[in-house]
């Protein structure tokens, strides 16, 4: 399988005061074209800092994080984020605040609507393009940050809980959607990295999930989930295995 993502022996520190803190001691793992992993761990244990770092947003004390095999720019294009808050601009509608990231890499102005339109439909909102975020519900909104993240077809597709401000069906529903939009390997994104606290999740959607420990973090397993798709998550072989993960993350 080729390789798309490295994060190699990455150590992160911060300086506060007189003090530094050590929130990732030493993480290292790979995501292959078309694997969807998901990353698990404590609070603070430095999720979102590895998403930031592969966003080319920070960079680690030391190690690697490598794209394609090669070192992550200042704007990593090729990465799109999805964030629990859905961060839409509240003065544009749906359609803009989709069309508007599209404006550094499609100058054809219709070609920037025509494409922002397609991925609203595929997202299940259409008919809200002239909607703004303050007349759509949380999952609406959700929906529309998942539209904007992937009309540009980034090769790897960055999620920090997103469905953790949702209710049980939006999130549920919304997780089949993105499955559903991710299977397809001939189609961006090629790979997924979710960041989540929910194990259920993680062993619904993952092909892969790395368990990270307590800050000073460090992984404390790769744990594959192999369980065929469509995953039937009320079978005896789901719960077992989020038994499983839920064991190893607390021994
Ligand atoms: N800019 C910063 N300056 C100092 N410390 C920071 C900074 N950014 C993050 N940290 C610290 O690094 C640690 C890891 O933060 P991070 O946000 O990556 O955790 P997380 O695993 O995403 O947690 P959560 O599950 O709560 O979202 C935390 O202890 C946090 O306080
Ligand atoms: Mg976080």
């Amino acid at each position: 399988m080729e390789e798309l993502l490295s994060v190699k022996n990455v150590h992160m520190e911060y300086s506060t005061g007189k003090s530094k803190l050590i929130s990732i001691q030493d993480v290292s793992f790979n995501i292959h074209k078309n694997e969807f992993v998901s990353l698990i761990g404590p609070s603070g244990c430095g999720k979102s800092t590895i998403l930031k770092m592969v966003l080319g947003l920070i960079n680690p004390t030391s190690g690697t994080v490598l794209m394609g095999g090669a070192p992550i720019g200042e704007d990593n294009s090729r990465v799109s984020v999805v964030f629990q808050n859905p961060a839409l601009f509240p003065w544009l509608d749906v359609q803009k605040n989709v069309e508007i990231v599209l404006e550094p890499i499609m100058r054809d102005r219709e070609m920037r609507k025509e494409t922002a339109l397609k991925y609203i439909k595929m997202v299940g909102i259409d008919g809200f393009e002239g909607a703004y975020p303050r007349e759509l519900s949380g999952g609406m909104k959700q929906r529309v940050s998942i539209a904007r993240a992937i009309s540009t077809s980034p090769e790897l597709l960055l999620l920090d809980e997103p469905f953790a401000g949702l209710d049980v069906f939006s999130a549920q529903a919304l997780r089949e959607e993105l499955l559903d939009l991710w299977l397809p390997p001939d189609k961006p994104p090629h790979a997924v990295l979710l960041v989540t606290h929910n194990v259920d999740e993680a062993v619904q959607l993952s092909d892969k999930i790395v368990i990270l420990s307590r800050r000073p973090s460090t992984v404390i397993d790769e744990h594959p989930i192999t369980l065929e798709r469509p995953r039937n998550t009320r079978s005896d072989e789901f719960y077992q295995t989020v038994d499983e993960v839920v064991r190893t993350m607390s021994p």
